[in-house]
């Protein structure tokens, strides 16, 4: 079942996508929890289809450091860190001090407290900060932001390494004309533009949910 109105694509037909969701299996009690805060508190996560995906990325690259840049109430976060298992170091970031916080309840909850280190801030700066580089980097900052966040996180993520962004079809309006006035529309396209012109980057966007594009760095 959908749950959420904000898990639906918008171009995916209404009964392709409950068909798609009804397959997921259920999640445990953490997971399920969040999705209904998410569900009533209007917070758009990634849902359990994109979670699905990232968890099988996840394990097939091997990823243990990983960088999350725009984490909310940390919900794609514990999906990330139970993909990576005990030895993984997954960096939470967002803006609002008050996500890090239920969050950081989460993740206590979760019991995935001791793999996560959690920043608040602004992701673009502090994955530059960060001392290291990823194996892993998922972007799911403001739409508006997304050339900057590729920008950004390009340098830090190991050559290899998986950089997924989410939101890429922006509910089907990236694959049209954009308003001059529409920021975050104007961002996604442009964002698709530079990582499917990038020498650096292997693209694949996936339409599931809202748009994944999925790269790997050459
Ligand atoms: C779509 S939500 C993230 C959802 C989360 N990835 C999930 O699926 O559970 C986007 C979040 O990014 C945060 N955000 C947006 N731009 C940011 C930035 N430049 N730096 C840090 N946080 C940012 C917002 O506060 C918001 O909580």
């Amino acid at each position: 079942m959908i749950r959420s109105e904000n898990l639906r694509s918008g171009y995916v037909q209404e009964d392709v996508e409950e068909y798609l969701y009804a397959l997921i299996p259920e999640r445990d009690a953490v997971i399920s929890e969040m999705e209904k805060y998410a569900e009533e508190h209007r917070v758009p996560i990634i849902g359990p289809a994109v979670a699905r995906l990232m968890t099988l990325l996840v394990q097939v690259s091997g990823a243990k450091r990983i960088f999350e840049m725009g984490s909310a109430i940390g919900y794609s976060t514990i999906w990330l860190a139970r993909a990576a298992g005990p030895q993984a170091e997954v960096f939470y970031t967002d803006g609002n001090p008050e996500n890090a916080r239920r969050a950081q309840e989460y993740f206590r909850k979760a019991g995935v407290a001791k793999r996560i280190r959690v920043q608040v801030g602004d992701a673009l700066e502090l994955v530059k900060k960060t001392a290291g580089k990823f194996d892993f980097i998922f972007n799911d900052v403001d739409k508006h932001q997304y050339p900057d966040a590729m920008r950004a996180a390009l340098p830090k993520l190991k050559r290899g390494g998986v950089f997924v962004t989410d939101n890429t079809l922006w509910s089907g309006k990236a694959a049209r004309p954009a308003a001059a006035d529409d920021k975050n529309t104007l961002g996604v396209q442009e964002f698709n533009r530079l990582v499917y012109t990038s020498k650096e980057l292997f693209p694949v966007l996936i339409p599931l949910r809202d748009g994944v594009t999925v790269c790997r760095k050459i």
